[in-house]
Formats: structure tokens, sequence, C-alpha cells
């Protein structure tokens, strides 16, 4: 049957075909480490649970608005006033599906045929296609290894014509966990402050996963000037442990929020009512509690650090938030086991699945086919243990 040209211009979502593949080979009796997952190994808290029954109970189970109910977009307005120190009302709220799908949102709102949308690389695997799907053309701009894998101003000034409608910019970031400091942050504003038609999608949905004591910051923060340009995109996913739920929100300016509404109106309408109830809770209740699981991610990523210095000629950028590592395996493209040759991260991907029995996401999904990404969303015991797995099967490769 034919398809649309549209279709066809995407991928399928990388990490799907590793977890089919994980899956297989658990079903095959083999135990498989899966590094894969983009999300808290934590359950959803117990209060946000009790608030999703409560609506149940309580009838709140009807279409809601589109954009989602009062108390959801007055939390959302005090969740920003509290951790950015940025004020809104409810009329620059959207309420959706998912982060993913206010990212979605507001692609298919602002863009347009011929429109560039500057995205630093390694990116967050969905950009490139979603930008795609909104007919638009992603301008991938290479941040390097030895620039920590952060977008340097010159890189963007370069990046930019006349055709820039969009930066993306994801901090701490999936797949390196990579922080813009107020530093960094103010260098890119300097240029994007002469480029009055740039505008920015801020995708902050790690921002609460922070180490080493760092504070959370993002361009509309640290320049004024920005601030009607930013557009938000964060959600309850990674903070609540509530990726399931599908909740997300896109917070800007109103009459862009209107567009974005009017555009969900006629795809999915409102996210699911009780999910929404249940974020109420998430952000309305004592947020300390739910701050300790960055402490224990940033505890997890010691040890993954020492256990990455065990591999002979890896190298990796020390993330600074999210719960990813992604290290360099270049060293050993080229190299061989049993007539097989490992020609890049797919393979290499590969390998460490069929050999180590340990799924993780090949670099080239993200934009750099020298590395892989690995989620350390596990306990301490399956990270040993698969890296302990990893240096193995590494060591059995030859020149
Ligand atoms: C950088 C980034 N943005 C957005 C999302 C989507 O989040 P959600 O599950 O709320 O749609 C993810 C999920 O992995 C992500 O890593």
């Amino acid at each position: 049957m034919k398809l649309s040209g549209r279709i066809g211009r995407i991928k399928p979502l990388a990490t799907l075909s590793i977890n089919a593949k994980a899956g297989a080979l658990k079903r095959s009796g083999v135990g498989v480490i899966n590094f894969g997952a983009g999300e808290p190994d934590y359950d959803t808290p117990q209060n946000i649970c009790d608030a999703a029954t409560q609506s149940v109970h309580s009838g709140r189970t009807r279409y809601t608005a589109v954009g989602g109910v009062d108390e959801l977009k007055d939390a959302v307005c005090r969740i920003i006033e509290a951790d950015y120190g940025l004020r809104f009302e409810r009329e620059s709220v959207l309420v959706s599906c998912g982060a993913k799908h206010a990212l979605y949102n507001l692609f298919m709102t602002l863009l347009d045929h011929g429109d560039e949308v500057i995205i630093p690389s390694p990116y967050w695997v969905s950009y490139p296609d979603m930008v795609e799907l909104a007919d638009a053309k992603p301008v991938i701009a290479g941040c390097s290894q030895e620039d920590d894998f952060i977008l340097r101003p010159e890189v963007l000034d370069k990046a930019i014509t006349a055709n820039t409608r969009l930066l993306i910019l994801n901090s701490p970031s999936n797949p390196t966990g990579k922080y813009y400091g107020p530093g960094e942050l103010k260098a890119l504003a300097e240029v994007l402050v002469r480029h009055e038609n740039v505008l920015i999608a801020s995708d902050d949905i790690y921002y609460r996963i922070l180490f080493g004591g760092r504070k959370w910051v993002n361009l509309g923060m640290v320049e004024e000037k920005l601030r009607e340009r930013v557009f938000i995109i964060n959600g309850v996913s990674k903070t609540y442990c509530m990726t399931g739920w599908r909740i997300g929100y896109l917070v800007g300016d109103p009459a862009v929020i209107k567009a974005a509404t009017d555009f969900q109106s006629q795809v999915t309408s409102n996210a699911s009512s009780i999910s929404q109830w249940a974020s109420v809770e998430a952000l309305n209740s004592a947020q300390e509690g739910y701050t300790q699981m960055a402490l224990a991610f940033e505890k997890r990523l010691k040890r993954v650090m020492e256990l990455l210095h065990e591999l002979p000629e890896v190298t990796c950028t020390a993330p600074d938030g999210a719960f990813y590592v992604f290290p360099n395996f270049s060293a050993y493209f080229g190299k061989k086991l049993a007539g097989r040759t490992i020609n890049g991260s797919a393979d290499l991907a590969d390998f460490l699945m069929d050999e180590a029995h340990v799924a993780a996401v090949p670099g080239d999904a993200f934009g750099d086919d020298n590395c892989i990404r690995f989620s350390y969303a596990l306990s301490m015991e399956e990270i040993e243990a698969g890296f302990d797995a990893v240096k193995r099967a590494l060591g059995k490769l030859q020149n």
C-alpha cells in the first residue's frame, strides 16, 4: 500500500528496536541488562497515585478543556515561578500528552516549509524527525567531545541563516547529561539577541536532575531580552517518575499557545483527565521528597564513571545531570571477532547485545556515531554486572 512521503522521511525510534532485541533475547531465556531505558527506575510516588484514584472515584473522567484543567495550568505557573523565577499566566500554558507532544505541537504551530531549525548534536533522537514531520529543515550544529558536547556561540552564529526559525536547546542533555551553566547560556544569548527572528525551544525535561550542587538555569532566565522568544518544554515524566502518565507542558507567548491549543484541539483534544489530576498533586505537593532521586542518580554516576575508566581506550565526558552517559568507543572500530567487524556504534551495540547481553543505544541515533548511550537508571548490582560484561566482551575483540 502506498504510504505518504512524510512517513517515508522519518525513522522508527532507535530505542524501540533495542528494546525489541532485548525482549527477544529475554524470551529465549537469556538475562539481558538493559541500559537502554529513558526513564527513572522508581515507581510514581503514592500520593500522586492516590490523587489519580481519587479523580476516578469523584467522576473526573470526562473531556477537559483542550489545553488542560485550570488547576493544572495554575500549578504549572506556580512551579515555573518557584523553579525558574519567571511569571506566567494560564494563557501561556498548554498541557499535552508528554513533553514530546508539547514539542510536536510547538513545531507544527511555528514551522513552515523552508524554515530551518538548529539542533545541536548529539541530540535527543526525536528532534530531527519531528522537525521533518513539520515540513521544516533540521540543521545539525555539531558539538564535539573536546567541547564537552556544549554548543559554542561561534558554532551557533555560523549555523544561523535568514531561514532560521528555531533553536532547540536541551539541558541537561539526553544523551550526554551535559548542562548549560549561566556563562555558557549568556554567551549563546549574546548571539541570539542579535538574531531577532530566532525563537528558542528550551527542552527542560531533566531540569531537576542536576549534580554537584548545580542550580537550574535556562536561556530565558539569563537574558531578559530573550524571554518572549523562549518556549519552555517540561513535564512530569522524569521529575516525578510519571513517564507512563503522559503529561507535559509548553509555556510561552500566549498567541502561540492559543494557536498550539487550536492545533491540539484537532488532533488529540485534552491529555488524560486522570493524569492531569495526578499531575496537579505532583506539582502542588511538597517538592523536597521528589528531589531525592537526583541524589541517588548522582551516587550511581560516580560508580558508572569508575567502571567506564576501567574500559581500555574508552573516553567519557562527565555528565552534570540526567541519568545517561555517552562514552566514546571509537577505538574499537575496525576490530573483529569471529569474522564480525565493528564498523560503528550500531555494530558495537549489536555486538554488546550478543556477547555481553547488555542493551545500550548506538550513538548514530543521537547524531554521534563514536558513542553509545547508557542509561544508568538501574540498580547498582545491574550497573556493575553490566559494565563487567561489557569489559569482558571488548577484551575479545582483535585488531
Ligand atoms: C530530551 C527529551 N525531551 C523530551 C522527552 C519526552 O518526554 P515525555 O515522556 O514527557 O514525552 C524525552 C524523553 O525521553 C527526552 O529525553
